[in-house]
Parts: structure tokens; C-alpha cells; sequence
């Protein structure tokens, strides 16, 4: 009879979007006696469609007034005008890539020339293309981007250079994450007693906890800092309930991870690719094609339907444990705690992975209870292994070699004529982009988790370097009748790698802490990376992203585009032609077999860095330190996880 009492009083109502505990554990709450969390992912769900009417209302003005400025130069515009007559809108994403926090920074100062609300970027970039966006996806350190900026209410880039030495700034990481307090000792160790007993709560409420969790916690101190605690209670789903994404005055937010099958360690093209957007998480692929509701992660489910009826977890989704989940690859930064004085119970969770589970498991998050557990939407020719299993394990969205979020964006439902790849992977010795990642996702569709993919045709790696295709930006796809043999024309992929402008922006991707001013290095040097520094070294280019946005509608009606286009296009689009001789692959370099982390901001270039040796991650450092040697080919990317992964 108490008991009953008891339970009826902790189970509280589902309507606060914060973790019900108020803290990182999550906490029982009551659900609709005949609650369904999973469903096929046969379309977009009907909050995400019923989400788009607002945006698409949103994006049709911001797009006008972008497309109005871009091609102000052009001798006859009435194209235009001509699409939003018909109702013809393009539809634009940009997916910002990992590679830790040089591809957060130079990600920022590349989204911040898209963003009007920059000062110079109506003037010298592309202002106004992020207000024209309908997606925005990250992966990794592109996630820590794109999450910090949705999940505080849509804060901008210039606001971040604004408030530089204020209290409570933004993507402080002055000092390593190891040590936030810097000189201050005491300081330090108070956060790590935090994060510990965040963790703990979690553990005590009867959840699987991992590595994940400590870094998810130790990264949102960063990414919340105007939240108590770095946010420990806020979650993933409250971002419905803020006003910005309500309104649709912000692109919707995908994060992406990859799911690891089962008692293996491979993560290859042929792994499950996952998203996380604000109403859901799954997958589109054959091998899982379901989603559920991530605000109830958490729930022990059969085939959707919570196994105590009408009970469900919240909390589960916390918003720094997703953002730690698409970066896993960095776990292994945290083995180095070890060397200082922590809670025992943190040792202990790195004494585990470094003793009992082994280096192999130090790059999972741990989602138990299975929230597909039992689900039946899996292609039939597939294993069930994912959704027999008692768990779901995730890692670093980038370890199946595609650095760069596409594959949500390439979704037919989600109906894109265009979308910016931002690289700030390190694909070669030096730690610059080579398109490695379009390599990658252009060989997924061929595969068996390919099916309905379109990803138009790239060239392979030396051809990518021996033309400077990495060097600036260029586009792929730029002719859908080339293009007829794929499964349906793919949106056309403008891609903006990182490159010197301003700044060597080439940092390790290991790198942990960078100064205020190399922040501000890193953003400015993004801004000039994707306008042509400023569009001093071509005035037009504005104009031509315009003529790329319009490409798809243009071919599908049949007109013609300004003149200009043609001019742009032979600028800017790969030609097809390849160029694999030659010296291109002397600038890759090979994986020494450890990653070096730098940990003090001062020195840029890494004196005081110290090296973490791992003998398991060599699949997952392939994408950040690609082997090759002479004679390289594209089929390569397919075979080198599962290759690297028998050494
Ligand atoms: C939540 O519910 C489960 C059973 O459904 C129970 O085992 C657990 O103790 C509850 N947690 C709390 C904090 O009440
Ligand atoms: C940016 O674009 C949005 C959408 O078109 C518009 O509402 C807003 O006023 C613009 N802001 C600036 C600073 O130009
Ligand atoms: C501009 O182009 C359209 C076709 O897109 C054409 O009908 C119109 O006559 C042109 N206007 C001028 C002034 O050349
Ligand atoms: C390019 O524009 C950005 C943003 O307005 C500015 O911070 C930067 O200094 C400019 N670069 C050059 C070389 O003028
Ligand atoms: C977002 O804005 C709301 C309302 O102004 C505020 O209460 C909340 O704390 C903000 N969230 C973050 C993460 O800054
Ligand atoms: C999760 O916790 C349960 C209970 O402690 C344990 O049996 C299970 O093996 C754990 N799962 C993982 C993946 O560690
Ligand atoms: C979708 O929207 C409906 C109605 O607003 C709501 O009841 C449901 O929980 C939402 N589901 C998700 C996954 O957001
Ligand atoms: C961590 O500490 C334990 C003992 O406290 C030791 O056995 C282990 O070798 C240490 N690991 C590293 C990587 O230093
Ligand atoms: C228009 O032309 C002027 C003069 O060449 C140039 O400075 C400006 O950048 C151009 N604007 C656009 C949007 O192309
Ligand atoms: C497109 O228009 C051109 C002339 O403007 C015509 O020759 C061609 O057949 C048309 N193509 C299609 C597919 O309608
Ligand atoms: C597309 O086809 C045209 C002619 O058929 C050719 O000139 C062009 O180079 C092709 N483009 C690509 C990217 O293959
Ligand atoms: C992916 O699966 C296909 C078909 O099962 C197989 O042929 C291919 O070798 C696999 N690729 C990798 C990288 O394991």
C-alpha cells in the first residue's frame, strides 16, 4: 500500500522536457497506456513534416532576399522571379563535418559567412544562406557546433566573438577539458566531482553508463555554460519547446552516429548509419529502418510498446550525452584522467575500459535498454542482430570513413536540390581535407546499405589534390543528365573544404585546447575559407552558389539560367575529368598508430602534447590518418576498416 504510494508519487507527468530527476539521471515518468516509440522510418514523421510547412515559409523570404543579392550583378534576373512565381523554392542543407575542435572552430567561421546575423557577411560572404537552410546537419566536432548553437536557442557565431571574455562564454576551451580550471586546482576538481556524480546518478538508476558519459558531461560545461552544471538535467527533446524551433526560425538540427553491431568492432560502410534529430532517432538504412521518440530513450520496450504499460524513462536523452555520443572517437582522451587525482568512481569507469572491456569498447555509448528492441522493420535479408540485442552501442558518426553528415540530408523524402558539405576533416598528412568523406558517401550507395541513396560522382583522392578540388570551393553534380545512371539525380553538393586563408587552420584534430585568439584565428579564417577570402579573389562568387542553389529547379523546368551560370559552372564544377597520376598522394600521410593529443593552448604547435597509444583505434583513426600508398583506389575506403581492423 506505501509502496504504491511511493511509485505513484515519483512516476511525475511527462510534460517537463528537462530531465524529470532534474539531473542527469534519467527518471520514470507516466505514458499513455497504449504509447507506440517505434515506427517504421517509411517517410518523415508527421511532426517533422507538419515542422517543414513553417520553415519552408521561413526559408522562401530568407532564400529571395539572398538570391536577390547574390545575382544583383546578373544582366537578367527574371529567372528568379520566374521560380517563386511557379513555386519552385530550392531546398538547401549544409552538414558540417568532425575533426574535433578545428572542425568546430573553422565549421563556426564558415557557418558564420552563411549567417546575415555576421557583421560583413551581407557585404563580403554569403549571409543569409543559414536563414535559407531546411537542415543543418553535424557529426562529431561539427556536431559540438551545430549543437551548441540550436540547443542555446539558436545563438549565432558573432554573438560568440561578442561575448569573448565574458563570464559564461561560449566554447571556452582555453584550458584542456582535463583541467578547466586551469591554475585553479581546486576548481578543477570540483567540476570532475560533478561529472562524477552525475554519472553515478545515472549508474544508481539502474542505467548502463560508459566513457560516453563522462565526456558528454566534461564537453557540456563548454557547449552550456549559462546552465547549471553544463546543463545535466537538459535534454535533447526540450529544443521542441523552445521558441526558435517552434517558429521554424531556425534549420532543423540532425546529429549522426553509427551503430556497432554486436559482439564486433568493425565499423565500415556497411555499419547503421543513425540520426538524432529533435523528435526522433534511427535510421533510415535497411538494416534497422525504424525510428523512435528520443525523448523516451530510456523506456524498456518490446517492438515499441514500453514492457511495464504505460510507463515510460525521460532524461535519457541528454543533450550533451548525444552530442558526446557523435564523438566517441575522443573517449580515448579521457584514459589520460587516469594521471589525475579523480573520484573513484570515474577511475573506475576508466579502469574498466582500460582493464575489462579492453581498448576495443573505449569508443561506445551504451543505449540500454534497446529501444528497437523487437522491432520488425528490418529488410528482410539483413541480421536481426541489432534489434535481437539487449543493447544498442554507438559511436563516432565518422568511423565508417564519412566525415561529413550526408547521408540524412540525401533521404528522397527530404527532397534537397543542393547541399553544402563543409570539410574540416584531415585527410591528409598535413591535416587538410581531400575528400575523403564524399569518396565515402558516394560509395555507400553502391552498397548494401545504399538502397535509394543518390550521391553524384567525385573523383578519387589524387585527383582531388593534383586539382586543387580541395583547395576551393567546387561543386559535384552540376549536371543531372550525367547523372541518370544513379538511383534518382542526388542534390547538387557544393563543397567548401578548409584551406589557408588567413590562418594555418590545419590544427590536430587532437588538438584540446585552443586560446581565445586562435578561436578567433579559426573563425576568421573559415569566414575566408568558403568566400573566396572575402570574395576578393573572385567578386562573383556569391553569384555563383546562387546559380548552384537554382541548378536542380532549373533542369527540371527546362529554362534557362542567366548567362552567368555558364561561366560559374565552368568555374566550379569538377569537370569529370580525372588526374590520378602524379604527386598527389605524396601529401597523404600514414597512421603512426597513436594519437597525439595537445592539450596546451599556447602551443599551436603541440611541444607539450602527450600521446595516447592505442593499439585498437587504428579503424577509427583511419579516417582522421588515412593509409594509402601509391596506386591508391577509390575501392580502397571500402575494404580499409575491416583490413585495419584484422591488424
Ligand atoms: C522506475 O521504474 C522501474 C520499474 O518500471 C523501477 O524498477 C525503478 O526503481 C523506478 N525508478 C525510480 C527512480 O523510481
Ligand atoms: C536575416 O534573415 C532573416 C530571414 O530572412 C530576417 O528575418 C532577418 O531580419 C535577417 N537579419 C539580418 C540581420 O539581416
Ligand atoms: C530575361 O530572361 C527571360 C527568360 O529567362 C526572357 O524571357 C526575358 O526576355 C529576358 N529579359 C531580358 C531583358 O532580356
Ligand atoms: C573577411 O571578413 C570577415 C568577416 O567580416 C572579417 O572578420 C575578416 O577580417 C575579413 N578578412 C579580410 C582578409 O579582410
Ligand atoms: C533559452 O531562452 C529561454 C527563454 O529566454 C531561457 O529561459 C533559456 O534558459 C535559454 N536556454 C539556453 C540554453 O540558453
Ligand atoms: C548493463 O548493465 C547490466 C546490469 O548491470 C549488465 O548485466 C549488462 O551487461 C550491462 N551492459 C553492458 C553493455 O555493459
Ligand atoms: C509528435 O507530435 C505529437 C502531437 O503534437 C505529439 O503527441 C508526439 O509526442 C510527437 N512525437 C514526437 C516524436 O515528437
Ligand atoms: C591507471 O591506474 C591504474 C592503477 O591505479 C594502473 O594499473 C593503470 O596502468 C593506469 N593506466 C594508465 C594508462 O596509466
Ligand atoms: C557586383 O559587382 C561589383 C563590381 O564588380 C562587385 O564589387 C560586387 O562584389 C558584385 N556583387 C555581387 C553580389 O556579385
Ligand atoms: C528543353 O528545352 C529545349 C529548348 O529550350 C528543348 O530543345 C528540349 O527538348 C527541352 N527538353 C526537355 C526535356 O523538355
Ligand atoms: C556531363 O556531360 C557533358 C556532355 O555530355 C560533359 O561535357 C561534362 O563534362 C559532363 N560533366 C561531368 C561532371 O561529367
Ligand atoms: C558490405 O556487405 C557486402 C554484401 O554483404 C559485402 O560484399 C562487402 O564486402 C561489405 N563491405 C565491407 C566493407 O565489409
Amino acid at each position: 500500500m506505501l509502496w504504491q504510494l511511493a511509485i505513484v508519487t515519483i512516476i511525475v507527468n511527462a510534460v517537463a522536457a528537462w530531465s524529470p530527476t532534474n539531473s542527469y539521471a534519467p527518471g520514470n515518468v507516466s505514458c499513455a497506456d497504449d504509447i507506440t516509440l517505434v515506427r517504421e522510418a517509411s517517410g518523415l514523421s508527421a511532426n517533422e513534416t507538419a515542422w517543414l510547412k513553417k520553415r519552408d515559409a521561413y526559408t522562401k523570404d530568407a532564400l529571395k532576399t539572398f538570391l536577390d543579392r547574390a545575382t544583383q550583378n546578373f544582366t537578367n534576373t527574371s529567372f528568379v522571379d520566374t521560380l517563386w512565381s511557379t513555386g519552385q523554392i530550392p531546398k538547401l542543407g549544409v552538414g558540417c563535418s568532425g575533426g574535433g575542435y578545428r572542425a568546430m572552430l573553422s565549421g563556426a567561421g564558415m557557418l558564420s559567412a552563411m549567417d546575415n546575423r555576421t557583421v560583413g557577411a551581407n557585404d563580403h560572404g554569403l549571409g543569409g544562406l543559414l536563414q535559407s537552410a531546411t537542415y543543418l546537419a553535424g557529426l562529431s566536432g561539427g556536431n559540438w557546433l551545430v549543437g551548441s548553437l540550436a540547443w542555446n536557442n539558436w545563438t549565432s557565431v558573432q554573438d560568440v566573438i561578442d561575448n569573448r571574455g565574458k563570464d559564461n562564454e561560449l566554447w571556452d576551451i582555453s584550458n584542456s577539458l582535463l583541467n578547466p580550471g586551469g591554475v585553479n586546482i581546486l576548481s578543477s576538481a570540483s567540476r570532475w566531482d560533478h561529472i562524477s556524480d552525475a554519472v553515478e546518478a545515472k549508474d544508481d538508476a539502474g542505467f548502463n553508463t560508459s566513457l560516453t558519459d563522462v565526456w558528454g558531461r566534461a564537453l557540456s560545461y563548454e557547449f552550456f555554460p549559462t546552465l547549471y552544471r553544463g546543463g545535466e538535467a537538459y535534454t535533447w527533446s526540450t529544443l521542441r519547446d523552445a521558441d526558435v524551433f517552434k517558429n521554424a526560425e531556425m534549420p532543423f538540427p540532425i546529429s549522426v552516429a553509427d551503430g556497432r553491431y554486436p559482439g564486433t568492432e568493425i565499423i565500415d560502410l556497411n555499419s547503421t548509419l543513425f540520426e538524432f534529430n529533435p523528435f526522433e532517432m534511427g535510421s533510415w538504412d535497411p538494416s534497422l529502418n525504424a525510428f523512435t521518440d528520443v525523448m523516451y530513450l530510456g523506456t524498456n520496450v518490446s517492438n515499441g510498446t514500453p514492457v511495464a504499460q504505460g510507463k515510460c524513462v525521460a532524461g535519457f536523452d541528454n543533450a550533451g550525452f548525444i552530442m558526446g555520443t557523435s564523438s566517441t572517437l575522443f573517449n580515448q582522451f579521457l584514459l589520460q584522467l587516469n594521471t589525475t587525482s579523480l573520484s573513484s568512481f570515474i577511475k573506475g569507469i576508466v579502469g574498466d575500459f582500460l582493464k575489462d572491456l579492453s581498448s576495443d569498447y573505449d569508443d561506445i555509448a551504451i543505449y540500454e535498454p534497446n529501444p528497437f528492441k523487437d522491432t520488425p522493420y528490418v529488410a528482410s535479408n539483413y541480421s536481426q542482430s541489432i534489434v535481437e540485442s539487449e543493447n544498442l552501442f554507438l559511436v563516432d558518426g565518422g568511423e565508417d570513413g564519412e566525415n561529413i553528415p550526408l547521408v540524412p540530408m540525401l533521404q528522397e523524402e527530404r527532397d534537397l536540390d543542393v547541399i553544402f558539405a563543409l570539410d574540416n576533416s584531415a585527410d591528409t598528412d598535413e591535416y587538410w581535407p581531400a575528400g575523403l568523406s564524399l569518396i565515402a558517401t558516394y560509395e555507400r550507395q553502391f552498397g548494401p546499405q545504399g538502397e535509394g541513396l543518390a550521391f553524384p560522382y567525385v573523383p578519387d583522392v589524387n585527383t582531388f589534390v593534383n586539382k586543387g578540388l580541395n583547395t576551393k570551393p567546387t561543386f559535384f553534380g552540376c549536371d543531372a543528365s550525367n547523372l541518370t545512371s544513379l538511383a534518382r539525380t542526388p542534390p547538387l553538393i557544393v563543397y567548401m573544404p578548409n584551406n589557408r586563408q588567413s590562418y594555418n587552420s590545419n590544427t590536430s584534430t587532437f588538438k584540446m585546447s585552443y586560446s581565445s585568439n586562435q578561436r578567433m584565428h579559426m573563425f576568421q579564417n573559415g569566414f575566408e575559407a568558403i568566400t573566396r577570402n572575402n570574395m576578393t579573389d573572385d567578386s562573383g562568387f556569391a553569384g555563383c552558389v546562387a546559380c548552384a542553389i537554382m541548378r536542380r529547379k532549373q533542369e527540371s523546368l527546362n529554362i534557362t539560367l542567366p548567362q552567368e551560370c555558364t561561366q560559374c559552372f565552368k568555374d566550379y564544377c569538377w569537370d569529370g575529368k580525372i588526374e590520378t597520376s602524379g604527386a598527389g598522394v605524396s601529401t597523404v600521410g600514414t597512421y603512426s598508430g597513436s594519437i597525439s593529443f595537445q592539450t596546451d593552448a599556447a602551443s599551436a604547435t603541440g611541444s607539450s602534447s602527450s600521446t595516447a597509444s592505442s593499439s585498437s583505434k587504428q579503424n577509427a583513426a583511419a579516417q582522421m590518418y588515412p593509409t594509402y600508398s601509391t596506386g591508391w583506389i577509390i575501392g580502397t575506403i571500402t575494404v580499409l576498416g575491416s583490413v585495419l581492423g584484422l591488424m
